[in-house]
């Protein structure tokens, strides 16, 4: 066992509303092997009260840092770190000229694997320690990124891009020799391989991935539903109601659903543990889809801003009541950090608010990107928080790391003048440490 003393910031379980978070100005965390050998919290409180229940333990001390949960990202993109900052008009002229482009050379493994070590080296800079996330239609990507995961412990989930239709023929699935009647029907037999391989080895999911609901057959998306039933446990990802000539095309390809995204639901793509990127332009009979089928949505300020794309309707979300929580989007998001999205999270919400008032609270903001995102993935009371029992992820967090940080916390006079100093001013240089169960990352 280990033990940890500094500040500690988690979240309470067993109070409303959900994201109210509870902070030990000198706190101790106290980890140790579950049963299954996983490193989770065996204890965390005020340093006073848990430490003489350990008399003989090591603590390791580190004053003037806090120590808060990992962040979970619900949604990126893995071979779109080279794309971020390309600006466009919108999203498909995005997609067109820089994302298709870059996506085409992972066909090729050595590429993939250097990009997916940069891109996983990226996140745990960055105190990212549980991830969904997009690879490529090449079954090489897929590998890659696992491969790597796997490597650095830590809990990532992805799948193959299942694409069969309307982008260039080097980004789509490909038939191959083995059998397969075509590249929908690889498509789909590539991704239960997959599933078989990968997905429940140490920390590692699988995700069945409709890239959107345009790129793909009806068959591929039936498909794609039929496998999502023989494996309940496995995620689903996807994109849904980012912008309006995306809309009208899934519209026009798939008239007979009510809406963008009904089409999914049409072919069995709403369920639990399902998390569809963006859902902006929403009405609320699609809210009540969501929030039935418990699907949740995965909210990407910096993307939405960046490719002028809307605006998350939080108010919306909560008055019918689906599970959402805040993601990258890289590279249509424009950071890794945890801190400048909850940022973008803030200014999203304060301009879609239609009431007077004020935006998303600090705490709400941070719950969103933690315990709230790990609730939308079916995580909760696994990551995403630091209460007995979730595993021991968590950030090293330097409220000194910059001069202007170090001036600003040090006048804050109670938890959310200090969590909203970390938001607005915060990046990766706030993060001195990422710890994912047994491994270090300075
Ligand atoms: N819709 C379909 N593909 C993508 C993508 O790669 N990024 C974003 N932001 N939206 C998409
Ligand atoms: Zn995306």
């Amino acid at each position: 066992m280990k033990a940890y003393r500094a500040a500690i910031l988690r979240f309470a379980t067993d109070r409303e509303p959900r994201h109210a978070a509870l902070y030990e100005e000198d706190g101790l965390l106290v980890v140790g092997a579950n049963a299954q050998g996983t490193q989770v919290v065996q204890a965390v409180g005020p340093c006073n009260e848990i430490r003489p229940r350990y008399p003989d333990l090591a603590v390791t001390h580190w004053p003037g840092r806090i120590i808060a949960p990992g962040f979970v990202d619900l949604h990126s993109h893995y071979p779109q770190t080279n794309v971020i900052g390309s600006p466009a008009e919108g999203l498909l002229p995005w997609l067109e000229n820089y994302t298709f482009p870059e996506e085409g050379r992972f066909a090729s493994a050595q590429y993939s694997t250097e990009a997916a070590q940069f891109f996983i080296a990226e996140l745990l800079r960055h105190g990212v320690t549980t991830a969904l996330t997009f690879a490529t239609a090449h079954p090489a990507s897929v590998h890659a990124i696992f491969t790597e995961a796997k490597r650095q412990r830590l809990r990532l989930i992805t799948g193959l891009c299942l694409m069969d239709r309307n982008a260039p023929a080097d980004v789509l699935n490909q038939a191959s020799a083995n059998g397969a009647a075509d590249a929908t029907e690889q498509s789909l037999l590539d991704s239960e391989a997959l599933i078989r391989q990968w997905h429940g080895i140490d920390r590692l999911g699988y995700a069945i991935t409709p890239r959107f609901a345009p790129a793909s057959t009806e068959a591929q998306l039936r498909g794609a539903g039929e496998l999502a039933a023989s494996y309940p446990d496995v995620w689903i990802q996807s994109h849904v109601a980012e912008n309006k000539a995306e809309i009208a095309w899934a519209r026009a390809l798939f008239p007979a659903s009510r809406s963008y995204l009904a089409t999914y639901g049409d072919f069995g793509l709403l369920r639990r543990r399902a998390i569809y990127a963006h859902c902006l332009h929403f009405d609320d009979q699609d809210r009540a889809l969501m929030r039935d089928a418990g699907a949740a949505a995965a909210v990407c300020p910096t993307s939405n801003l960046f490719l002028g794309s809307g605006f998350f309707d939080y108010a919306g979300a909560d008055r019918v009541g689906f599970q959402y929580g805040l993601a990258s989007d890289v590279g249509g998001g424009t950071s890794f950090s945890p801190f400048h999205t909850m940022l973008a999270a803030y200014y999203v919400a304060r301009e879609g608010q239609t009431k007077a008032g004020l935006s998303l609270s600090p705490q709400q903001l941070w719950w969103q990107h933690t315990a709230g995102a790990a609730q939308a993935l079916g995580l909760a009371g696994v990551v995403g928080n630091l209460q007995p029992g979730c595993e021991a992820d968590f950030v090293l967090l330097n409220p000194q790391a910059t001069p202007l940080l170090a001036r600003k916390t040090a006048l804050a006079s109670n938890l959310d003048e200090l969590l909203f100093s970390m938001i607005v001013l915060g990046d990766d240089r706030l993060v001195e440490q990422t710890v994912i169960s047994q491994a270090i990352q300075a």
